[in-house]
This record gives structure tokens, sequence and C-alpha cells, in this order.
């Protein structure tokens, strides 16, 4: 939006002038608007003066005139229509997002109700971060439900304000001892101990330069951003790219920031290399694990654990939102580390603290995770049986060498068309995943197996994604005109 000059009421017939919603004139005081009102010109603040204008100002598109019962002209913002514009381009991008409406079923995971536009309908879900039904686990379901019962349902406040509740302490004993850390601390959501994780640990390092898988979640580039500090970005799990950049950062401290599980490919990444050359180079390293933790590793702490390399990592972030079943997020790192984020992350200080029943309920996850691997065995199991079945059908299967299970479709509009025929006609919830949370042309489904899909379940899956990939062309019917 750019606004003209203001040009002398001289420049323009009077009732050109007279037609626009806003009126310079000047004062004594200098430069005031005006409106048209009941046939005179009215100064805006007092509503009040009789004007002579002297000046009038063209308006810029995004203000038009507001008619009032009165006829009068008045000058508003309009506000909807810079929303309506921003909602408009998503839409001609095939990018606006349709949530299902779901009731997941205690003890029936992984079906749910889903809310249709006809009324409720029996679905399986196939795209669900509760990658092992922790949400759904008996024990977990009764902590919540009997510390709430026990302890109330908020936390009071801050922790700064309210002090810390027992259940969160707890909770943070047993993240450290998860990844073999002197100290965890616990934020409301993994995207939130990213954002006021990366950014307060790089603030408090003098001259910190940031090195950042180009692949990372925009939790941690947001973590980043907010840090100030200058990045550089390696290319994703290129260690010798990596090395080069940290060679020629020389002496200064450095960060490399990079993520256990890429979460839309499934791939893993080097973190032994990785460890090897922040060593070399003297750097510290930050992980995120939101997408191994619970489910990789003799005790669930992810795939530095099971690579046994979780000792060489500064600090390893995590969610107790996906495999614990529950919400939050944390970091684990030295005593150190972990009070300096305690005591200057803004994210930390300024909001809520989890309420006792969440932290309980994660606290059981995190306990029972740690000493039964019959849910990682199971997963396993499940996912192999998966990728066999969708590659036997001649499914483009992308590959992937942990749970998650990523179909190529290449195309936004043919994506959402297939994941809307998957619902409609097969009762299977997978949603499409667009442009940003992949590159444009590599929209994709994204399936996440569980322990609780059965081979029945997986059969039905097949055939319903043959069925789809058969029925929707690789060049549909635009959404909009598909959609009418
Ligand atoms: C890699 C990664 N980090 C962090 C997060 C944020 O975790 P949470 O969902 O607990 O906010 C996500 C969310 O999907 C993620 O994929």
């Amino acid at each position: 939006m750019s606004w003209s000059r203001p040009r002398s009421i001289a420049s323009a017939p009077f009732e050109l002038a007279a037609k626009e919603p806003i009126l310079l004139f000047c004062a004594g005081s200098g430069w005031h608007s005006a409106r048209w009102f009941e046939g005179k010109w009215v100064d805006s603040a007092t509503l009040l003066q009789e004007l002579v204008p002297t000046h009038w100002m063209p308006s810029p598109p995004s203000i038009v005139p507001l008619r009032t019962s009165h006829q009068e002209t008045s000058t508003r913002v309009n506000y909807q229509r810079f929303f309506q514009t921003a909602l408009d381009g998503l839409v001609t991008e095939q990018r606006y997002r349709i949530f299902a409406d779901l009731e997941r079923v205690a003890g029936k995971f992984p079906r749910a109700i889903w809310h249709s536009p006809q009324g409720k309908r029996d679905i399986v879900v196939w795209c669900s971060n509760d990658y092992l039904g922790m949400g759904q686990n008996p024990d977990v379901v009764e902590v919540m439900a009997s510390t709430a019962r026990a302890l109330g349902t908020g936390a009071g406040g801050t922790r700064n304000i309210s002090g810390n509740s027992h259940p969160v302490v707890e909770l943070e004993r047993e993240l450290a001892d998860l990844h073999g850390k002197e100290a965890a601390l616990v934020f409301t959501s993994g995207y939130i101990s990213n954002q006021a994780g990366i950014s307060t640990i790089a603030k408090l390092i003098p001259d910190c330069l940031i090195l950042s898988d180009a692949n990372n979640h925009n939790s941690m580039i947001e973590g980043i951003r907010q840090s100030g500090c200058e990045r550089l970005i390696f290319r994703h799990n290129d260690l010798d790219h990596l090395g080069r950049l940290l060679c020629e950062a020389g002496s200064r401290p450095k960060l490399v920031v990079f993520e256990s599980v890429y979460s839309m490919d499934g791939d893993v990444s080097p973190i032994g290399g990785i460890c090897d050359l922040a060593e070399r180079h003297d750097a510290l390293t930050y992980l995120d694990e939101v997408h191994a933790v619970g489910m990789y590793g003799t005790r669930g702490g992810g795939i530095a654990e099971r690579e046994g390399v979780m000792d060489r990592i500064d600090i390893i972030e995590g969610t107790l939102g996906k495999a614990f079943g529950v919400l939050g997020g944390y970091i684990a790192a030295s005593r150190r580390i972990v009070d300096a984020v305690r005591s200057f992350a803004p994210g930390f200080i300024f909001t809520t603290a989890l309420p006792p029943a969440v932290a309980a309920a994660a606290a059981a996850s995190v306990r029972h995770l740690k000493g039964s691997s019959t849910e990682r065995n199971e997963h396993q199991r499940t996912v192999e049986k998966v990728k066999a079945a969708l590659k036997n059908a001649g499914l483009p299967l992308m590959d992937s060498d942990t749970h998650i299970v990523p179909v190529m479709v290449g195309d936004a509009q043919r994506c959402r068309a297939l994941t809307d025929r998957l619902l409609e006609k097969h009762d299977i919830y997978i949603q499409p995943i667009n442009y940003p949370t992949v590159s444009k042309g590599t929209e994709r489904l994204r399936i996440t197996p569980t322990p609780f899909h059965t081979d029945a379940d997986i059969v039905h899956l097949t055939r319903a994604l043959h069925e789809c990939w058969q029925a929707v062309p690789a060049d549909p019917v635009p959404f909009l005109q598909a959609a009418e």
C-alpha cells in the first residue's frame, strides 16, 4: 500500500475531493484529517468544527469509504480484507488447509469418529504422531485423571510466580535420567523448547555462529532467528559441507543445530559424524529428537541412545506430545545450561507451566517406555509390514530409514484429492502434506503406522491407496472447480 502525497484542494475539483474519505487540512497545530458529515467537512477528532478544507488525500486501495445511515462518508481501514486476501492466496495456490473434525475414542486407537458434514462416521487414522498409542495407554490416562482429581487442573501460573508443581519436578528428573544428562527443563511444547532453548543458549554465547541443517524444523529456525546470531546453513546431512563451514569459522564459538529423525522424509542424521566434527572444531551441539524419543534406543532415549552417542551431544531436545502421547517439550543438558535457560528464556519465564496432571501423565509415559520395549518392537514390525505392502502394490514409496512412511504425490491438488477420496470412500484419514511443510512439487502422503494397526488395517490401507491412485488422475481438475 502506498500513500500519495496530500494535494492542494485547488488542484482538484471540489466534487472529487469531496468523494474522498479522508481530507487533510492545515491548521495552526499542523495537519489534521477531516470527514464529510451531514453536508460539511468536520474535524475527525472533535466532529465539531466546520472547516474549509485546504488539501485532499487520494485514498490508498485498502481504505474504503463507509456509508452510515446518514449517508456519511467516513474513512475506515478494511481490516477483514487483509485477511481474506491472504486466505484467497492460499486457496489459489492449493495450500489452504482443511482439518478433519475428529473424535479419538480412548481404547480403540487408531480408530476415531469423523464428524463429517453428513454426520458421524467411524474411520481409521493413519497419520497420528501419537506413534506408539501412549495417549491412550490405560496407566497414563489413569495417572492424568487421578492427578487432576488430587491436584486440580491448571498449574496456577508461571513457575516464576507460582513455584514448581511437584509433578513437573519429577518429570524433569525422569527426562534428565532418560538422556543421561545432569538436568532437564520442561516447556509447554516442543516448539517452545526449540524456540526458547536455541535462542537463549546462542544469545548467551558471545559472537556465537549457528550452523543449522537445511531441513531443520520451523521451531528451530525461529529459535535461531530470535537469537539474532549469525547463522550458516549446511546442506542436509552433509558432513563435508558442515566440516568446511566449521573450518572456515575458525576459533569463534559455534553451535551446531540439527535433528535426529527428519519427519517428512523419515531419514536419520549422521549424529556420530556430526559429533566428530563438532569436537574437532570445538563446537557445541544441539539435537532435536522430537520424532525419536520414546521410539528408539533401549530406554526410548532416541537415535542418540541407539547409536551410543548421547553423552557427546550437549543439548538434547524432545517432545512429550508425540511418542509419549501427552503434551509439552523439554531440553536436557548440563546443570549450568539448563539453569541458564531457566533463568533467561522469556518463553520459559513468562508463560504458565504445564498442568500437574499433564506433567504426571508424561512422566508415567516416559517411565513406562524406559522399561518396556514391547511398543517399540511392535511398532517397527508394523512399519515394516506397511512398507512392504505399499511397495508390493506399486505405490511410489519414498526411501525412509524410520517409522515414517512417505508416499510421493508431487502435486498439491492431487495430494488433496487423494486424501479426500481416502476419507470419503475408504474411511481412512491421512492429512495431505503440502508446502510450506515440504517444498512445492514434493507434496506427499505421510503415513505413520502404530503398534495398534492390525494386518487387516494394512490390507485395507493398501487396497484403498491403490484404488485412489487409479481413480485420481495425475492431472486432476483444479481444486476450486472440483469443490463446486
Ligand atoms: C522436528 C520437530 N521439532 C519440534 C516440533 C514441535 O514439537 P511439539 O509438537 O511438541 O510442539 C516438531 C513438531 O512437529 C517437529 O517436527
